[in-house]
């Protein structure tokens, strides 16, 4: 990531990160807790869902924390970022970020 991202933005980055790993965990553990089920392993399916039930718990707090104000803290440091662009950066500042030329 870059160092030069502000402080709030670079939370939400690694606040999706974390997500992106939670969301993993989430259907492995998912895929298993069937599992287990269909083979009649119902103690194993029991101490899988309680670690669904933990990953879960972790990707309702980071969805917590960044729609909190990490998120709109990221989106106002970006717009920020927007104004002190000097006229005709326009073409310097796309480069870095392609999400930019969708806006309109
Ligand atoms: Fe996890």
């Amino acid at each position: 990531m870059e160092e030069d991202f502000a402080d709030t933005t670079m939370d939400a980055c690694l606040i999706a990160a974390g997500q992106r790993a939670e969301h993993y965990e989430m259907a492995a553990y998912g895929t298993l807790v069937a599992w287990a089920k269909a083979m009649g392993h119902t103690e194993a399916a029991t101490l899988l869902q309680r670690t669904l039930d933990e990953e879960k718990a972790a990707d309702k707090k980071l969805s917590g924390l960044a729609e909190g104000g990490i998120n709109q803290g990221a989106a106002d440091a970006a717009h920020a970022e927007d104004e002190k662009e000097p006229v005709g950066a326009a073409a310097g500042s796309a480069r870095k970020s392609p999400a930019k030329a969708d806006r309109r």
